[in-house]
């Protein structure tokens, strides 16, 4: 009882017993029923990423999940730090899909996807993606997604899917491209259930073991296509129009000679807009 009320939990002694008042946007384990077993909360880590791939490595089951509330070293893409202060929602999912390497990015895909369906369907949100798996709202950043795997021969043996959602923090002085709920929606909102929501369509479609449609949904709910882009890579930077993207997830971008370049990876910028 003790340990409830320091996290929070508003308990009354009642004369039938205790009565559960109000409980705090907590994300222990015992808040995702059924998931228990699978759910690791750390109040504060560096990087849920690197709990991730220790589980991963000693053969932890599909659908464990990391959670912090916060995050000392968090991390994004192309070796940049992603903020994680107090009030935003930080975690990794292991998968085990049971795909040739080959299809693995199409996951990531799938990800983006369901984020979308996730927000709008809880909060009525215009989310769309920006390739290759940046969520926004009106032109502005709310989620970012980091992933890893690890192969065994040509077929996967994990992918650690890193998502990090602006929730109730507010990274907007730090970053001024980014939004998060909290400002949208004009107060708090639970990320338990933003989290619980997205396992529960994730865990669905990955069941569902249908990859077909997944590049098509992504290009339905894109920002990014027939766009003027400036796409920034380790190799150079490269403008055009973003005309397609391959079933591996690589942009296919019109440039001026009208020579077609395919852009594995990258930072992509939207031209002519502040998204
Ligand atoms: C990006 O847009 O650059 C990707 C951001 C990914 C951030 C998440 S937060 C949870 C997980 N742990 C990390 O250190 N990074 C990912």
């Amino acid at each position: 009882m003790h340990k409830l009320l320091e996290a929070g939990y508003d308990i009354r002694s009642t004369p039938t017993g205790y009565q559960l008042v109000s409980s705090p946007d907590a994300l222990y384990p015992w808040e995702f029923p059924g998931r228990e077993k699978y759910i690791h909360y750390y109040a504060e880590a560096s990087s849920t990423m690197d709990i991730a791939r220790d589980l991963a490595r000693k053969g932890c089951p599909s659908f464990t999940v990391v959670i912090a509330g916060r995050q000392t070293n968090g991390r994004g893409r192309l070796k940049r730090i992603w903020l994680s202060d107090e009030g935003g929602l930080y975690f990794t999912v292991v998968i085990r899909p049971d795909i040739p390497l080959i299809m693995s990015s199409r996951v990531n895909f799938m990800v983006s996807v369901v984020l979308i369906k996730t927000l709008r369907g809880m909060f009525g949100v215009e989310a769309m993606v920006k390739w290759p798996n940046d969520i926004l709202i009106g032109g502005r950043k709310i989620s970012g997604m980091l992933s890893e795997m690890e192969a065994e021969g040509d077929f996967v043996s994990f992918i650690n899917i890193g998502v990090g959602i602006n929730v109730n923090n507010d990274p907007v002085q730090e970053e001024p491209t980014s939004t998060s709920l909290k400002r949208l929606i004009g107060r708090n909102v639970s990320r338990k259930e933003i989290l619980g929501s997205f396992l529960n369509l994730f865990e669905k479609r990955i069941k569902e073991d249908n990859y077909d449609d997944v590049m098509l949904q992504w290009k339905e709910n894109t920002i990014t296509l027939n766009r003027e882009v400036k796409i920034v890579t380790s190799s150079g930077e490269f403008h055009g129009t973003a005309i397609d993207i391959d079933d591996n997830g690589s942009l296919l971008l019109k440039q001026s000679d009208g020579c077609i370049k395919t852009v594995l990876f990258g930072d992509c910028f939207h031209v002519n807009g502040r998204d």
